[in-house]
């Protein structure tokens, strides 16, 4: 049994998710962390709001809120999409926890006792209209790397380098484009990333086998030029650093939201009421933490985020020399576009996940973005597309033939699974093929290759009503009524292994197949929203018991006689037409 981190980018409380979060990082990671839990491996996975920071404050400036009211507000937003679509983390919390602060002010401490954080003077944009520096992100200026004109002070979305406002070429407020910006002092602490530049390179040493090679040759070309960054900012509202007369100085939001996979995992064991179980994902070598991430979020996870982990070391009292473990893999995605556009709310471009769940259901809108997850390049949500998936294949290939096999038994057996007689040359070709998917789609959820694992287990389904039709039981039961039940036998009992092999991309409907297959013991739980309190501060958290879905990856022997959980009815729903024609190129 392995020990499992699933880690997900944590998304900012500032704006609804889009389909195009669900599918760049919740729905893949919730793929993956079902699959291991299936297979019987010890899984966490964690994530939660990131609430502080420039993006909050922005949003709450434009809406005359404070930022506490905008974070709690997506937040709450955040647990029902994700309740919803079943994304089932055993914590999904946020950034401004009692844990998660004292926490972060933990890494600071632990950052300057080892060495790698020093005050200094930083230069930084000073905005002369507003009388104050201006965060990196609310400027824009040409990236003095790839030149282009719209990138932003902490980032540029066009070749992914991290950048300092200062570092821009013609550096102007993206806000007030008539403020004059001028460059001034201020006292931050630094960041000393040089110091740690060669254990981060040895770190990415050995990573070519697994990762994808854009991402290593990126990240190593960052670190090895990595220059001291600045730890804090002048901002109020974000995580105080714990020093005395530092006043108005916070730790900058990158590098405390990073923390949260550490301090999320510390929260979950705290409320399981097993305090120290988070040790054996961050203190084992041989755990294995996971980072499903979208592109723009590379560098932070595979550079910046093991230096914060070598500097911290450990979070031991004594003098251990246990070290934190640093990410096994950082599956990051592509973009998922609308209409060959990136999302953006602004230009009207985007696709609520939560309207659009309530409005299709779970799995018709899973099935979907998992035909398509850009795992490899961007992607393009198609509302015909969407349809025409959901109605020929999910439809089609999928819930017709649990309706089809189940109401034969229902009519023809008293509703119970057949005995079979003795397996022909065919039974037996399609039981095997059932009982060999489970390595070759294993295989491939494994190596988070989860689109083609998908069309793996569909093209088993589609072998079974291949297999329907050559044998027409039907057609049998008039002759030959035993050998009709073992053909029935058959194709439900690879509908139950179809129900496992689906489940890790629509839970739901293979938890709904099985109920009709008569079994009463779930796959998984459901995820539910729960209020934790930390000593009078309430915050509400989405979490999920893992504890029933260990270990069925494989075909189990389905009981001939099980009656049937009730009379059979359709498990999927036809999308009638597209509910938007697709834009006209
Ligand atoms: N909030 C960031 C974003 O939406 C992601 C933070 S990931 C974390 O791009 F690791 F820092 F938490
Ligand atoms: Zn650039």
């Amino acid at each position: 049994m392995e020990n499992i981190l699933v880690c997900l980018a944590w998304p900012y409380a500032n704006g609804d998710l889009h389909v195009g979060h669900i599918a760049g990082c919740y729905l893949p990671a919730d793929i993956f962390a079902r699959y291991q839990r299936l297979k019987g491996n010890r899984v966490v996975m964690v994530s939660g709001s990131d609430s502080h920071g420039t993006p909050i404050v922005v949003r709450a400036e434009k809406e005359g809120k404070t930022p506490r009211e905008v974070f709690e507000h997506y937040h709450a937003r955040f647990l029902e999409t994700q309740k919803l679509l079943g994304i089932s983390y055993d914590l999904f919390t946020h950034t401004d926890t009692n844990n998660h602060i004292a926490l972060a002010q933990e890494m600071f401490r632990r950052l300057v006792r080892n060495g790698y954080l020093y005050p200094a003077k930083q230069k930084q944009l000073y905005s002369e209209r507003q009388g104050k520096f201006l965060p990196d992100r609310l400027v824009e200026g040409t990236c003095p790397f790839c030149s282009y004109d719209k990138a932003r002070g902490d980032q540029c979305d066009q070749c992914g380098a991290l950048l300092d406002g200062t570092q821009l070429i013609n550096p102007r407020s993206r806000n007030f484009p008539d403020d004059v910006l001028t460059i001034r002092e201020s006292e931050q602490y630094m960041w000393d990333l040089p110091a740690v530049r060669e254990q981060v390179l040895a770190y990415l040493a050995d990573k070519d086998s697994y990762w994808r090679s854009t991402v290593t040759e990126f990240s190593r070309s960052y670190a090895r030029e990595m220059q001291p960054r600045a730890f804090t900012r002048d901002l109020t509202w974000g995580i105080p650093i714990p020093v005395e007369g530092a006043e108005g100085k916070c730790i900058y939001v990158w590098w405390e939201a990073l923390l949260g996979y550490l301090s999320a995992t510390i929260e979950w064991a705290k409320i399981t009421g097993q305090p120290d179980a988070w040790e054996a994902f961050w203190y084992d070598p041989s755990a294995k933490i996971y980072n499903f991430i979208g592109k723009d979020n590379i560098l932070f996870h595979t550079v910046l985020w093991p230096a914060l982990l070598i500097g911290m070391r450990n979070f031991d009292n004594s003098n251990s020399d246990r070290c934190f473990v640093l990410p096994y893999d950082v599956p990051a995605n592509q973009y998922l576009n609308l209409g060959g556009q990136k999302f953006s709310k602004s230009l009207g471009v985007s696709l609520d996940a939560l309207d659009l769940t309530q409005k299709y259901g779970p799995d018709a809108v899973r099935f979907y973005l998992s035909t398509i997850l850009p795992e490899m390049r961007d992607a393009d949500w198609s509302w015909s597309d969407f349809a025409q998936r959901n109605n020929s294949e999910l439809l089609a290939k999928w819930g017709n033939l649990i309706q089809r096999v189940l109401s034969q038994i229902w009519r023809n057996f008293e509703g119970r699974i057949p005995e079979p007689g003795e397996f022909t040359e065919s039974d037996r070709a399609l039981l095997a093929r059932a009982e060999q998917a489970f390595a070759t789609v294993g295989a491939k959820l494994e190596a988070v290759r989860l689109r083609e694992a998908l069309f793996e287990v569909l093209d088993l389904a589609t072998a079974t009503n291949q297999y329907l039709d050559f044998e027409a039981p039907w057609k049998t039961i008039k002759t030959d009524p035993s050998r009709a039940g073992t053909q029935l036998y058959v194709a439900a009992q690879v509908i139950e292994a179809l129900t496992v092999l689906f489940a890790p991309f629509t839970p739901h409907l293979s938890e709904a197949a099985r109920r009709q297959l008569g079994y009463t013991d779930p796959l998984f739980g459901e995820p539910y929203i729960e209020e934790i309190d930390e000593g009078g501060r309430i915050h509400a958290v989405l979490r999920y018991d893992a504890s029933k879905a260990r270990g069925r990856w494989a075909m189990s022997a389905l009981p001939p006689g099980q009656p049937l959980g009730g009379e059979p009815k359709g498990l999927v729903s036809k999308i009638e037409s597209p509910a938007t024609p697709d834009p006209v190129p």
